[in-house]
């Protein structure tokens, strides 16, 4: 039997942060608000392209296997915030990489991505179609944000998170998955004007999230639970025999409905929201890489993880983890940084979207 176990993990957070404090310099919102709703205390705003984010993370997941980039047979980008549709933005990370023998493809489920994206090229290592795969969730999400919309501007963050998977024959990887998507649940999150509906195609382009959080609310739990309960029955195993379960973070709430649906300690559980909101496909591998980092990853352990995105895409899966949690080496490899404040970067935003924050600014002011 072939698995695909993860060998390589890595991450680019950007380093700009948008606090809670500085959003309510622009925005009529508190610190105490926005993190007794969400557990969000910050988020970091790319000032590269999603494209660059991913490719730097997966620089640094190579290094962590100790893997060439030649030997990589197909990366796969979980993103919703491509640069450009045509061509895809893994083409762009395979050239940038010097990946020169791997097929490359754009993933969109929404926040869902990157796990139906690893899912997906789990099945193609098991059915021994390729040998090695870099799945990455980027996301450069800060860009679609309204500015003038208080209640659902500060949910998202920008990032991006790879994995390296390698034919193994141990048993490890992901091993168990569900990938759903609940009936009827589109229209509760959408970006309507994202897309190539002709109805888009005259004015100005304006991007604005259009969502009912009690309904995403309800859905995602129900969603999650059940595809959690789905890849439990089909291993086998009950919730106590989960070590971490590293969950989609898109709402403090959301993760500890979940837990205390499933009758899951929070201990167990790897909460990164309050550092980087949602950031869509980017979440959980963000979120692996610091409970690696942390240590909370340890060989051999058994790792829940649970997703759902608009669509209402949902899903959930078991990764055993292989005998190794240290990094083969580390990538020298960087981004330069930006020369300027959050408030610098997001300058065309603000005024795109109608928001006055020329006080603010440190850089070509007005
Ligand atoms: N700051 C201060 N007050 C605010 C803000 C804000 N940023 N936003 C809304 N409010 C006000 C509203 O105006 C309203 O005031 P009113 O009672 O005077 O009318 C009040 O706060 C309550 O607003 P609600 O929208 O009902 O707030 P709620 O408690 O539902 O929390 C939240 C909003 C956090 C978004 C919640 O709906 C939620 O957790 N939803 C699910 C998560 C979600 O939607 N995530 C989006 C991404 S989905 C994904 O990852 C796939």
């Amino acid at each position: 039997m072939r698995y695909a176990q993860i060998t390589g993990w890595g991450k680019y957070a950007p380093p700009l942060l948008m606090t809670n404090d500085d959003m309510a310099k622009i925005v009529d919102t508190s610190d105490e608000w926005i993190f007794s709703r969400s557990g969000i205390r910050q988020r970091h705003y790319s000032h590269v392209s999603t494209g660059e984010m991913a490719w730097l993370s997966a620089e640094r997941a190579l290094a962590t296997a100790g893997v060439d980039a030649d030997d990589i047979d197909l990366i796969i980008l979980g993103s919703t915030t491509p640069e450009e549709i045509c061509p895809n933005t893994a083409s762009y990370i395979k050239n940038k990489l010097g990946a020169k023998n791997a097929a490359a493809f754009d993933l969109n489920s929404a926040c869902t991505s990157w796990f139906y994206a690893l899912n997906t090229a789990t099945d193609m290592i098991k059915a021994g179609s390729i040998n090695k795969a870099l799945v990455i969730g980027s996301e450069r999400i800060s860009l679609a944000m309204d500015w003038k919309k208080r209640e659902s501007c500060f949910l998202f963050g920008d990032g991006a998170g790879s994995v390296v998977i390698e034919a193994a024959e141990e048993e490890s990887g992901l091993i168990t998955a569900k990938m759903s998507c609940v009936p009827d649940s589109r229209e509760c999150l959408r970006l309507p004007t994202w897309g190539m509906s002709p109805a888009h195609l005259t004015g100005d382009m304006y991007i604005s999230l259009d969502f009912d959080g009690a309904e995403i609310f309800k859905s995602a739990v129900k969603g999650m639970s059940d595809a959690i309960n789905d890849v439990l029955e089909k291993q086998g195993i009950t919730a106590a025999d989960i070590d971490l379960f590293i969950p989609h973070q898109a709402n403090m709430r959301i993760i500890q409905s979940l837990a205390k649906r499933l009758d899951f300690p929070m201990e167990k559980v790897v909460v990164a929201i309050d550092k980087y909101a949602n950031t869509s496909a980017a979440s959980i591998p963000l979120a692996l890489c610091d409970a690696l980092e942390d240590g909370r990853v340890k060989p051999g352990m058994t790792i829940l993880t649970a997703t759902f995105g608009a669509g209402l895409s949902c899903g959930a899966g078991i990764i055993k983890w292989g005998d190794r949690v240290e990094p083969v080496a580390i990538s020298d490899k960087s981004i330069p940084e930006f020369d300027g404040t959050v408030f610098d970067l997001m300058k065309d935003s603000f005024t795109h979207y109608g928001v006055d924050a020329s006080h603010l600014l440190t850089k070509g002011k007005g």
